[in-house]
């Protein structure tokens, strides 16, 4: 149950969020951004967890993201500041502060994420990487590799396995970011919930893969 007083922060919090989100053209939109809050109340419904920082970690997993802002470490220092500007406390900062700096894939894949995550962070990692999956993963990625410029898909070109960020930032083919990313998701997924919807969106990628270079030829 939130307080009457973490609802009030949590409408400032989400505020702070479309202001940073509300130009992203690359599918981490505000759009994105509700699903994961979604997902991870659904989630916290079923694990012993703050809700508050479930929240506050899900409208805010990508206010400092790489793709998103130019220096992480300033905006890591900006959303600290408006933090403690609507009185929310120290101890509650550091938390949400490490449920954000570990939603990252590109983070895990890097080896860059803390190694014991809390379980207010397994809840948003997974929700964010549900969002991942399935019909709007699919479309999230193609979106993605056409503002990129990616190819759709090139037999010639193998899926890599990415040694930087910036390789990995850079990518391949969309289809290729199925393999790179998208198919590796499910076997990390930390909550019953996330495994059930997990297992129902990866059996999709995979059936549409098959229909996909069937249709290729
Ligand atoms: P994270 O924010 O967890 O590090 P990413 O930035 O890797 O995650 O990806 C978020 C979403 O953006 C992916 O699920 C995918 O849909 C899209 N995306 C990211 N990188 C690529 C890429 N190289 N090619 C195609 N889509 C990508
Ligand atoms: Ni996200």
């Amino acid at each position: 149950m939130l307080s009457s007083r973490e609802e009030e922060q949590l409408v400032k919090i989400e505020k702070y969020a479309i202001d940073v989100l509300a130009e992203d053209r690359t599918g981490h939109d505000m759009a994105h951004v509700q699903r994961v809050v979604m997902q991870s109340e659904r989630i916290a419904a079923e694990e012993k967890c703050s809700l508050f920082i479930v929240k506050a970690g899900a409208y805010l997993h990508d206010v400092i993201d790489d793709k998103l802002v130019a220096d992480e470490e300033e905006a890591c220092r900006k959303l600290i500041d408006f933090l403690e500007s609507i009185s929310v406390e120290g101890e509650m900062i550091r938390q949400i502060v490490h449920v954000i700096t570990n939603v990252s894939y590109s983070k895990e894949l890097l080896k860059a994420g803390d190694r014991e995550l809390t379980i207010e962070a397994k809840i948003v990692q997974d929700a964010d990487r549900l969002d991942a999956l399935g019909a709007i993963g699919i479309i999230r990625t193609a979106y993605y590799g056409g503002k990129k410029g990616h190819k759709i898909h090139d037999p010639n070109q193998s899926a890599q396995r990415f040694q930087t960020k910036e390789a990995y930032r850079e990518g391949s083919t969309v289809i290729n970011h199925f393999y790179e990313k998208l198919l590796k998701l499910q076997s990390g997924l930390h909550t019953d919930y996330a495994k059930r919807v997990g297992k129902k969106r990866h059996d999709f990628l995979l059936f549409f893969l098959d229909e996909f270079l069937e249709e290729w030829g």
